[in-house]
């Protein structure tokens, strides 16, 4: 079988190419990314000279590359994105670019070729925000409400995907995401941006009250989702993934990291909050686990424990990304924040 993965340089593509590789070594997989900032071909150095695996630098919203890469494939699974809620909000555009067009661009290229299957990853976000102290969660059939220029783009590409499905049989599936974190996310990602900054020494910027909440989900729990999906998926269908956090606040969240790192609470520092900041998510995965025997296994305190782990074992990787390009992106983001 021969996959093309989109975004594989990126924090969950990579994550998904090292995890397929390990139980599909038959596999053949190629990688599409254009490697934006959040591409890094470090991630994959240890499949590099796999004969089974095959790099292609091209970008989803480029048909002629898109369709060179598709030859032979029989499965898409497009990660391709741009991914970060607060750059959307500084530049909206690259978001419709990439995240609709790319993805519209793919589509066309994977119903010419006759590929057996798109999948496409997505994002709880396309659902809006949930209120604080409320049990309800997202599920497969909560309406869509996306209230930043990140969540519309995806929830476009949404619409596009099931679009292609009515319109031209293009067999899909889609799965629509909580937070992930785990080894190889870009620090500018709340979890990662906190561990490297304490690392640093540097203060953790928290957005407004950090009272939000997010359901986080264990980047290994959700290749393992795809993986099923893939295998015993219905076509045309979509499900919800979520991790095993019961409302945990970002301030919670930081105060965990704090004390793995024997660090005090002073670090903290109360920032500007993010226009539109989503209060609350959380996933409802009864679905997949029903349908496909999916739940996740990794508990949030023992895996934030070892992600901390990953970030102090791995300081040349994170160090070498806070370029001075990133650096202009964190004073813009943050002003004068130490
Ligand atoms: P990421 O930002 O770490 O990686 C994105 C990758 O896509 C990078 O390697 C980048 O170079 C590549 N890319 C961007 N634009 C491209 C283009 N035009 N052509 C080719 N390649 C391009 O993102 P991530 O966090 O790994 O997220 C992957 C996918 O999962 C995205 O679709 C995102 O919307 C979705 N998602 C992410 C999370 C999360 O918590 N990170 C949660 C839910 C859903
Ligand atoms: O829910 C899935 C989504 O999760 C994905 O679709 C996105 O690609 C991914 O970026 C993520 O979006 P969030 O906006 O939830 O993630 P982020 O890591 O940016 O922020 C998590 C929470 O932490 C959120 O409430 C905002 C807050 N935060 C974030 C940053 C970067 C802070 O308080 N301070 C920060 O500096």
């Amino acid at each position: 079988m021969k996959l093309l993965v989109t975004g594989g340089a990126g924090f969950i593509g990579s994550n998904f190419i090292l995890y397929w590789m390990k139980q599909y070594p038959n596999d053949e997989i190629v990688n599409l990314d254009c490697l934006t900032y959040a591409g890094n071909l470090e991630n994959l150095k240890s499949v590099e000279n796999n004969p089974k695996y095959k790099f292609i630098k091209g970008n989803i919203v480029n048909p002629s590359e898109v369709d060179a890469a598709m030859q032979g494939v029989d499965i898409i699974v497009h990660f391709a994105a741009e991914s970060h809620v607060d750059r959307s909000i500084l530049g909206p555009q690259p978001f419709t670019l990439t995240n609709v067009l790319g993805t519209q661009v793919l589509l066309d290229s994977a119903v010419k070729n006759k590929v057996r299957r798109f999948h496409h990853i997505s994002t709880d976000e396309v659902f809006g925000s949930l209120t604080l102290n409320d049990k309800s969660k997202f599920n497969e059939r909560t309406p869509y409400n996306p209230r930043s220029p990140y969540s519309a783009s995806k929830a476009g590409s949404d619409h596009l995907v099931r679009a292609y499905s009515e319109t031209y049989e293009l067999p899909i599936t889609i799965t629509n995401c909580s937070n992930n974190f785990g080894p190889y996310q870009f620090p500018e990602k709340f979890i990662a941006l906190a561990i490297t900054n304490i690392l640093e020494d540097k203060k953790v910027p928290v957005y407004g009250d950090g009272l939000y909440v997010r359901d986080w989900l264990y980047v290994e729990d959700h290749c393992r989702a795809i993986d099923m999906v893939l295998k015993k998926g219905k076509v045309g269908e979509t499900y919800c993934v979520g991790g095993v956090t019961e409302d945990i606040s970002n301030l919670d969240v930081i105060k965990k990291i704090l004390k793995i790192l024997e660090k005090n609470e002073d670090m903290i520092e109360f920032v500007k909050d993010r226009p539109g900041h989503d209060r609350r998510y959380a996933v409802d995965w009864s679905k997949i686990e029903k349908e496909l025997g999916w739940k996740p296994l990794h508990s949030f305190d023992e895996w934030l424990k070892k992600t901390v782990e990953w970030y102090k074992n791995n300081e040349e990787w994170w160090k070498r990304l806070k370029t001075k390009k990133y650096q202009e992106y964190y004073k813009e983001q943050y002003g004068d924040l130490d």
